[in-house]
């Protein structure tokens, strides 16, 4: 649309709409489990390393182009480039990407918003039972549910980057903070609790194999919503008296923070229920321990404090998942709608209106390819393993494009829009960065290590995903 670019109103506004992208349902229970399967302290050691020498530039990265051309991605690659081809291709990348992901993200805070439905009229004990979940994504249900979770990230989208993505992340953000330290004090008095925390924390190095760097590695990457055009979208919404650099680091810490709080609230609660569980057996599957595990571990503390106690305990578990995913949620589908308001001149409600409607289409095959329907079922097979229609969008989207992505980007920064460039444009509004240690880093490794690990892990990934082989042995 002509007129003046839209813009968040204030730092923190940005800020916690950023964190409210990268806090997701990732953090909240993929983490913590991942952590305490891989090493404890050994693996959350090499996580944060992760995150401030690789995502963090790659970051910068992001919202530096994002705030220099002032476009989504689609058009920053585009008008960064001078209109080059290949680049323009890279900016489709960062549009399907996020489109992509945001259709199966949908369909799992569809599930969110239902289990917490289910939980407040009385249902806990329901949930609970394992056959529930297989029932429960087939049923008819889950299309009154969709049409909930849409209308809220709709109503959110309507109201555009300071009236809905920046309010909705000033209200939902530290209600989640809360809600995310109560259950922690919480869970913290049950008995047996300090045996969580110990397989939490302490350091197994013996855990730490190729694999698992390479799965830390990817897990920071996405947990800090970096490859899905993300940070370049609501970079393009900041000025340039905006301390990007701060902000980035800002962004990092509350992730990881929330990353590492959650393991504070998981593995106790795991332990209070099972003392002697061990958590090698536990599924790495943050959908199975969302909707299968952690249900029978609320409706267990009935013993305690009553039926409705538990689910009330339950309920917040819910809803804090449920604000962390539609933050998520806003985030990433902002992204193929900033593209379609801008390159095609189009207002954001119309814009809302086609995507929205896209993408329904496709979560809906995504929710029959559970069993539902065989085609969508059985749609392809790789790797020895029949894929339904939801693991391949998982599997292509989520789990192999994104550091192709992130390759993509530090290689465009620097050798295309040039190091002086990129240089000039982060030091903008930062008085601290110049000239620091961390400015001397970022200028060195954007343009050399990190996207040479980035498309390490990607080639890896293809090879063990769709050929079952490891480069790593
Ligand atoms: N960081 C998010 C998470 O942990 C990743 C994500 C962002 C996923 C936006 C979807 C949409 O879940």
């Amino acid at each position: 649309m002509s007129g003046a670019r839209e813009q968040f109103g204030s730092r923190i506004g940005f800020i916690l709409a950023a964190a409210g992208s990268a806090v997701g349902i990732g953090n909240l229970v993929g983490f913590p489990v991942g952590a305490a399967k891989n090493g404890g302290g050994a693996f959350l050691l090499m996580y944060a390393i992760f995150v401030v020498a690789i995502c963090l530039p790659v970051m910068l990265a992001e919202m530096s182009v994002g705030r220099h051309a002032r476009k989504d991605p689609l058009g920053a690659y585009r008008d960064l480039s001078n209109n080059a081809t290949h680049w323009k291709l890279a900016g489709w990348l960062s549009i399907i990407t996020p489109f992509m992901i945001a259709v199966f993200y949908l369909v799992i805070t569809v599930w969110i918003f239902g289990y917490l439905y289910e939980i407040i009229t009385g249902d806990l004990d329901i949930l609970a039972n394992p056959d529930t979940f297989g029932t429960f994504i087939n049923s008819e249900k889950i299309f009154v549910y969709m049409a909930g979770v849409v209308a809220v990230v709709y109503l959110i989208l309507q109201g555009g980057v300071k009236e809905g993505i920046e309010k909705a992340a000033k209200l939902l953000m530290p209600t989640l903070f809360i809600m995310l330290l109560l259950l922690v004090g919480f869970v913290l008095m049950q008995d047996n609790a300090m045996k969580g925390v110990e397989f939490y924390l302490v350091p197994d190095f013996s855990k730490i194999n190729a694999s698992v760097i390479n799965g830390a590695l990817s897990q920071a990457f996405f947990s800090l919503s970096l490859g899905m055009g993300i940070m370049i979208t609501y970079g393009s919404y900041i000025d340039k008296r905006a301390d990007v650099p701060g902000s980035a680091k800002l962004v990092a810490l509350t992730d990881t923070a929330v990353a590492f709080t959650a393991g504070l609230m998981i593995l106790p609660a795991i332990f209070s229920f099972d003392p002697n569980t061990n958590p090698d057996e536990l599924s790495e599957s943050s959908i199975g321990m969302i909707f299968t595990f952690l249900p029978k571990i609320f409706l267990a503390l009935q013993d305690s404090i009553g039926y409705v106690g538990a689910s009330i305990v339950a309920a917040i578990f819910f809803l804090q998942v449920f604000f962390a995913a539609i933050t998520s949620l806003v985030s990433i589908f902002e992204v193929p709608v900033a593209a379609l308001m801008d390159e095609k001149d189009m207002g954001r409600k119309p814009a809302l209106f086609v995507l929205g409607v896209l993408m329904v289409v496709l979560a809906v095959l995504c929710a029959l390819s559970f069993g539902y329907n065989a085609f969508l079922t059985e749609f392809v097979s790789y790797a020895g393993a029949k894929k339904s229609f939801f693991d391949v969008v998982y599997d292509v989207f989520y789990d192999t494009i994104l550091p192709l992505n992130g390759f993509l980007i530090c290689i465009f920064v620097i050798y295309r829009w040039k190091k002086h460039n990129f240089n000039k444009a982060l030091d903008e509004g930062a008085e601290n960065y110049k000239g620091s240690f961390f400015e001397k880093y970022v200028d060195v490794s954007v343009g050399t290590f990190i996207p040479v690990i980035l498309l390490l892990v990607f080639i890896n990934t293809v090879a063990v995903k769709y050929f079952g082989h490891s480069l790593f042995g």
